[in-house]
């Protein structure tokens, strides 16, 4: 059994290989290392800039809202197989609001009211979480180019692919007619 701590949420896992996504924030591979040879980039972020501190806590947001949104969809779902990939997507949201939240030292908002309802249709579910994903994926390229921050940048560009992963997921489900 080896151990594993991912570079952008920070969390250690355990595994005889290295998986190909972070199972806690779906970061791709290459975020990975061995526990061994991790370190804490959040100790490397100095002063946060307006248009940094402004990004993060819309992600922050953005990503609370969608995390109560999966689980209600979650909740809502017709199939066992829907019921689970919305939880998996939920608890990945959290983990990315937690992974901005470290960043801004800042308690983590409540959803907005209205942003974390899903609807009674799976179908419509899957449209706007797809919708959803592709605002987060286009914001978060944004604001990694925003940053001057290196540590900000990656988080921004590794969040970014992982939402985009997300909308593969959802199209790929709305195309088997879902
Ligand atoms: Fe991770
Ligand atoms: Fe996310």
């Amino acid at each position: 059994m080896k151990f594993y701590r991912c570079q952008i949420c920070g969390d250690p896992f355990m595994g005889n290989e290295m998986p190909t996504h972070c199972p806690f924030c779906g970061a791709h591979q290459n975020y990975i290392s061995s526990a061994a040879d991790w370190t804490d980039e959040n100790a490397t972020v100095g002063d946060i800039t307006d248009v940094e501190r402004s990004n993060l806590e819309e992600a922050l947001q953005l990503e609370v809202n969608n995390k109560a949104f999966y689980l209600d969809a979650s909740g809502k779902a017709d199939t066992l197989e829907l019921q689970g990939i919305f939880k998996n997507l939920s608890k990945i949201e959290g983990e990315h609001a937690s992974t901005f939240k470290k960043i801004l030292k800042a308690e983590p908002p409540a959803p907005e009211p209205g942003k974390e309802k899903a609807a009674d249709s799976d179908h419509e579910n899957l449209v706007a979480a797809r919708a959803r994903e592709e605002h987060a994926s286009a914001f978060y390229a944004q604001a990694a180019l925003d940053a001057t921050d290196p540590r900000i940048n990656k988080v921004f560009k590794a969040i970014a692919e992982i939402e985009s992963d997300h909308i593969d997921l959802e199209a790929a489900l709305l195309d088997r007619g879902l």
